[in-house]
């Protein structure tokens, strides 16, 4: 069986990310969008995943991680690199995918940072893109690839104001093959 994922990121105008190995801002309201979405079954019994790049780990601090109520996975190449148990440790998207499938696992979200976006963004099994997107320009380091053309909206929320910042909550999937713009 094929697993699909989505990704979940928070991006600004020039579809900046992160700086110096964390986020640019502080958006509370988006911190608890992220957490309700990833975390929220419709089946009791059943977790979502979370997959993230060895650096994106290491950026939550220790007394947040793992992320509770969801199933923690950590890609790196490095195989002597330890995580805590109950935490599963990849050495590539395939390989967090296949393993999967012997979890109970809902949804697999891909949560970051910018190697695992870009490595998902191309990936024939992403399903959909839910991008917080803020309305301002930061000083980033870390960037999404220019990829929206290949995606089309399928919600949009009304504009969220936080710390002086707009954002909305939008909904991107991927165009159907055979759209000249699917690429
Ligand atoms: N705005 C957002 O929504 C958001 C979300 C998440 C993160 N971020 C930000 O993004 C930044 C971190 O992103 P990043 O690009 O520097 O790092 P990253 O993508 O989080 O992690 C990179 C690491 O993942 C591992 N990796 C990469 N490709 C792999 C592959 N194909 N197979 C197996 N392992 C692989 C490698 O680990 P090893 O070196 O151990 O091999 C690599 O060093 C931070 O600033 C963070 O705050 C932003």
């Amino acid at each position: 069986m094929v697993i699909d994922f989505d990704i979940v990121v928070a991006a600004d105008r020039k579809r900046g990310i992160g700086k110096e190995g964390r986020l640019p801002w502080h958006l509370p309201g988006d911190l608890k969008y992220f957490r309700k979405l990833t975390s929220t079954t419709k089946t009791g019994s059943y977790q979502n995943a979370v997959i993230m790049g060895r650096k994106t780990w290491e950026s939550i601090p220790l007394k947040h991680r793992p992320l509770n109520d969801r199933l923690n996975v950590v890609l790196t190449k490095d195989a002597d690199y330890k995580v805590p148990n109950g935490v599963l440790k990849v050495a590539s998207l395939d390989d967090a995918l296949e393993l999967l499938q012997d979890f109970p696992v809902e949804t697999c979200f891909v949560i970051g940072g910018g190697q695992i976006y870009d490595l998902c963004l191309r990936d024939y099994r992403l399903r959909k893109v839910y991008l917080t997107e803020v309305d301002a320009e930061f000083d980033c380091d870390t960037f999404l690839p220019d990829y929206e053309r290949a995606f089309e909206e399928i919600f949009q929320s009304q504009p969220h104001n936080e710390n002086g910042l707009s954002y909305k909550f939008r909904i991107l999937r991927k165009k159907k093959e055979g759209d000249p713009d699917a690429s």
